[in-house]
């Protein structure tokens, strides 16, 4: 038995009366029930919309119990008869029905009568929503998903059965590259794992690596419908200037995520970026997924917030859910400190508030599998409670770039542009540039492009130059708020 079923059985055993079994794969989470049933000694009823009540190995259901009323009756008269033995009732997609307050009055007297019996009430449904009045009662499960072991054997089969009606098919992936399609593959149905396993094998005759990106993006857009998480491309490290303690940490933790199941370390769990703006956290954030070999999505918080009450905490549910079975990936949530302290309690009657507290409770609890990467700019709004050991294993400090960095910041741009930096005195450039953020280098450089460009000269240094001369950087117009950033951060943080 799963680890899934084991705990469902454990909660028959404690008398939960209600168990809300999440799952989307319908047919593998039917098998494990009839099977948690069995062993337990009790007798397995389901019931569905379309085919009313039925009994384990009986022919028919029971008489006109379709309709969600007469089922939950005769539930009730099963339950409390004598000489019918204690039994797992098992309902389809029941929760769309607890929405109407008769069907909910009946369900909560199905619910007092199975209480302190051995009877238990299961609803199956690919979505977890329950009515407040009943969700003390009930137990949430979320699973049915096949293991590893099990992914292989569904790929095995699909690729037989494609070539038996098709030409020569072939997989061609490494050990890493099948464990990679293994992580991408988990929280999929058996169903949902042919259809794109076919899908990626019809067009070429062969699954590979290439095929990852298909597949990692069907998975998304599967589970997140609204579109709540943003898929974002990764960089390489060579993109980045500076950062050397952030990337030897990072360098350290490069397998982590990659054993699917066990290892001996504890996979890291995140780390808070803060500091001067266009300093590199963004572009930091990318380098990190792709050091870590995990797909990155930003979760956008202020999209969650919507105008009816109760609402934005039941977006921010669903949007860790998601996470959850998108699972190992790198979340990554841009200005962290606007995202939850930017509302009144007052004037969005605590809403805020109490999605805050809910992310905290989730960051405290989450499994591993995801690694959150967040950024601040404004150190005075974050809250403190984000500074606590053990939110983040490390909060590192940003700060703008000493001489070695902007070498290798004018180097890295010019390149990107198609110069040779060796055509240019870069050292100078660097050595010009005092207090200038990377995002300013960037844009130095651009704009003496333009210029070059637009009178028709090749671009030299002195254009460059004269662009720095021209610009006044942003921690000089703002130099407080930078001071008072880094005297803050002097304490409290780690320099990348
Ligand atoms: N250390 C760096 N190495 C390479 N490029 C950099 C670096 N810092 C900044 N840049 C350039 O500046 C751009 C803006 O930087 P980025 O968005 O990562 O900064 P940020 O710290 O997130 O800023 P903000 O606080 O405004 O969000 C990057 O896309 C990159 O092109
Ligand atoms: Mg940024």
């Amino acid at each position: 038995m799963s680890s899934v079923g084991e705990e469902i059985a454990l909660l028959i055993k404690s008398r939960y009366p209600l168990i809300f079994y999440e799952s989307i794969d319908e047919e593998y989470a039917l098998t494990e029930l009839r099977e948690i049933a069995r062993s337990g000694g009790l007798i397995y009823y389901w019931w569905s919309v379309t085919e009313g009540l039925r009994k384990q190995d009986s022919e028919g259901p029971y008489y006109q119990t379709a309709e969600p009323h007469k089922a939950l009756k005769m539930v009730v008269a099963l339950v409390e008869s004598k000489d019918v033995p204690p039994g797992l009732y098992v309902l389809k997609d029941f929760e769309k029905y607890l929405e109407e307050p008769v069907t909910l009055r009946l369900f909560k007297d199905v619910l007092n009568c199975v209480r302190n019996r051995r009877d238990t009430v299961v609803i199956l449904a690919p979505r977890y929503t329950i009515p407040q009045d009943i969700e003390t009662d009930t137990a949430h499960i979320q699973g049915g998903y096949p293991s590893e072991e099990e992914i292989k054997q569904v790929i095995a089969e699909t690729m037989r059965d494609i070539s038996r009606h098709n030409r020569k098919i072939c997989v061609s992936l490494d050990t890493e590259e099948t464990h990679k399609l293994f992580r991408i593959l988990k929280g999929l149905s058996r169903q949902q794992i042919r259809n794109v396993i076919t899908r990626s094998v019809i067009d070429d005759g062969v699954l590979n690596i290439n095929d990852m990106e298909a597949i990692e993006n069907y998975k998304r857009k599967l589970f997140d419908q609204e579109g709540l998480l943003e898929f974002c491309t990764t960089e390489d490290k060579g993109s980045i200037a500076g950062f050397p303690n952030l990337k030897q940490w990072i360098a350290e933790r490069s397998t982590s995520f990659e054993s699917v199941d066990s290892s001996a370390l504890p996979a890291p769990k995140g780390v808070l970026l803060m500091g001067v703006q266009g300093c590199g956290k963004s572009l930091a954030v990318k380098v990190i997924a792709r050091e870590l070999k995990i797909p990155l999505y930003r979760l956008d918080i202020g999209k969650l917030y919507s105008s009816y009450i109760g609402e934005t905490e039941q977006n921010l549910r669903r949007a860790l859910n998601i996470v959850e079975k998108l699972s190992p990936l790198c979340l990554w949530i841009d200005e962290i400190e606007k995202a939850f302290s930017g509302m009144d309690s007052r004037a969005d009657g605590g809403v805020s508030q109490r999605v805050f507290g809910l992310f905290l409770t989730w960051m405290q609890e989450r499994k591993a599998g995801c690694f959150l990467a967040a950024t601040a700019n404004d150190v005075h709004r974050l809250p403190p409670e984000f500074l606590r050991k053990g939110r983040f294993d490390e909060v590192f400090f940003v700060d703008l770039p000493d001489p070695e960095t902007r070498k290798e910041l004018f180097f890295i741009h010019l390149k990107k542009r198609g110069l040779n930096p060796a055509d240019l005195e870069y050292d100078r450039l660097a050595d010009e540039a005092v207090d200038f953020s990377g995002a300013e280098i960037e844009q130095a450089i651009i704009a003496a492009l333009y210029r070059s460009t637009g009178s028709r000269e090749k671009l030299a240094s002195r254009h460059i130059l004269r662009q720095i001369h021209e610009t006044k950087p942003l921690a000089v117009l703002r130099k407080e708020a930078v001071e008072s950033l880094r005297a803050w951060a002097k304490t409290r943080t780690r320099s990348v």
